[in-house]
């Protein structure tokens, strides 16, 4: 019988069940988490004088060649030892004998994968934080290049004022900014450490989870062993983050996969970015913001997936949990696979500014400018809006842009109108008068990507 808990059983497990059930498949993703905790328990149990220094030398020996191993690619675990943490130990008592078996005293696998996790999210966490900026930087950049860049600005996807392109990239910014200020508060709770709260009530040994802890990195222990060993809503709040990041990206996506269509024509992604299609010579097709939009739905699965599995369970660990895994490193694989592609994809992008402004010039978009033309010379805005409304309507019937009707025209609307009224329709004018706090006129631009630059390098 060569199972570590062996003891009790009299015959083998069934060979499906022991496919079924063992993890080693996804979990060995943990194998350097793992042995980072090991480390620090071990260390822990020889301070408390629960194991000898001897021992502690041993198997933190045994512990760091099977690390060069795992870095090495050089080890092959078996389905037969289940998990990573049982492969883990079971290389460590093939390496240095009997005594490995001393680092399983005073804790479980229940506290164990869940320091594996934490210590594993923790890293994903930061490392997402750096790719997040990196996607801030590349929009930051087009801001710059782009503020007195015009396009038509919409609501209901009909061109409703003009904005500045810079405006427009720039509210992804500050979405982004806030997901990486969920991860960063997300971080807090992630620094718990559940290590030593063993299988779900402590143990007898006198041993100091703040010791481990502090090893480890981790700010707090956590006060209740039950909820330690039993906690999955770090990952929760992972999901929960990455899913509003990527309906971010994907709203971005969509943005770009709609203007660099032939209608819009405002932005062309660059030819490492496109892809051809096998029958149709002309296209040029934008998969890359097409799988990212596509990739959404698989990370609020994710989500859901984890939400549901936890809902029905009792206190403390059930083998469930082992489902908690596969989700987290999809969305982790997800994400850090669409921040990577997106950073360079907007870089290089190039912005039709001719093109834009053309589609400006050819909108109604600056009737609000005339309402507030007439209200600002007295007319109650209300009316002012009506009389416009009348202008617009007699403009398209005639099949003709706001600047292209005489004055005369203008004043069989309403006397109140002056010569000046096409300077004030311009639409340079029209972006430049929206200079209320956080508004598109220029000055305000400035201002944004000012604060955007403190929040991004400071
Ligand atoms: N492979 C298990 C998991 O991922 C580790 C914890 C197993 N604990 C247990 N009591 N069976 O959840």
């Amino acid at each position: 019988m060569s199972k570590l808990w062996g003891g009790r059983f009299t015959k083998p497990t069934n060979q499906l069940v022991e496919e079924y059930t063992s993890s080693i498949g996804f979990d060995q993703k943990l194998a350097l988490q793992d042995i980072k905790g090991s480390l620090a328990h071990v260390e822990m149990l020889a301070h408390c004088d629960i194991i000898s220094n001897e021992e502690k030398n041993q198997i933190i020996r045994g512990l760091h060649t099977i690390q060069g191993k795992i870095e090495n690619d050089d080890v092959e675990y078996s389905v037969a030892d289940e998990d990573i943490h049982m492969n883990i130990e079971k290389l460590l008592i093939e390496e240095i004998g009997p005594v490995g078996g001393k680092l399983h005293t005073g804790r479980s696998r229940n506290d164990q994968v869940a320091t594996d996790m934490h210590l594993y999210l923790r890293e994903k966490t930061e490392a997402i934080i750096e790719l997040v900026e990196k996607v801030q930087t590349a929009l930051l950049g087009q801001a710059e290049s782009n503020v007195e860049t015009i396009l038509p600005g919409y609501t209901h996807l009909q061109r409703a004022q003009p904005i500045s392109f810079a405006h427009h990239v720039l509210a992804y910014f500050w979405m982004f900014e806030r997901d990486k200020d969920r991860l960063q508060d997300s971080l807090k709770r992630i620094n718990w450490s559940p290590l030593g709260a063993a299988a779900l009530a402590g143990t007898p040994y006198p041993i100091d989870r703040q010791m481990s802890a502090d090893l480890l990195g981790f700010e707090k222990v956590y006060p209740n062993s039950l909820d330690a060993v039993s906690d999955r809503d770090f990952i929760l709040e992972f999901l929960s983050i990455a899913s509003i990041m990527i309906t971010h990206i994907s709203r971005l996506s969509e943005e770009l996969i709609l203007w660099s269509s032939e209608e819009f024509n405002f932005v062309e992604l660059d030819d490492e970015f496109c892809t051809g299609s096998s029958i149709m010579p002309q296209k040029k097709n934008p998969d890359v913001p097409e799988l990212l939009r596509g990739k959404t739905g698989r990370i609020y699965g994710n989500l859901m997936g984890l939400l549901t599995l936890l809902k029905g369970l009792p206190l403390a660990y059930n083998k469930d949990m082992q489902e908690d895994k596969e989700g987290m490193f999809d969305t982790v694989d997800t994400l850090e696979g669409a921040l990577a592609l997106l950073a360079p994809m907007l870089d290089s992008m190039e912005v039709k500014a001719g093109e834009m402004k053309k589609a400006v010039k050819e909108d109604y978009s600056n009737a609000t400018d005339i309402a507030d033309y007439l209200a600002v010379k007295g007319m109650p805005f209300r009316q002012a809006h009506e009389v416009i409304g009348k202008i617009v309507l007699y403009a398209i019937q005639e099949g003709r842009y706001l600047l292209d009707l005489s004055l005369e025209e203008y004043q069989q609307f309403s006397e109140l109108f002056e010569a000046d009224i096409y300077d004030k329709l311009a639409p340079e004018h029209v972006v430049a008068a929206r200079n209320s706090e956080g508004g598109t006129g220029f000055e305000q631009v400035h201002v944004q990507i000012k604060t955007a630059k403190e929040h991004l390098y400071e």
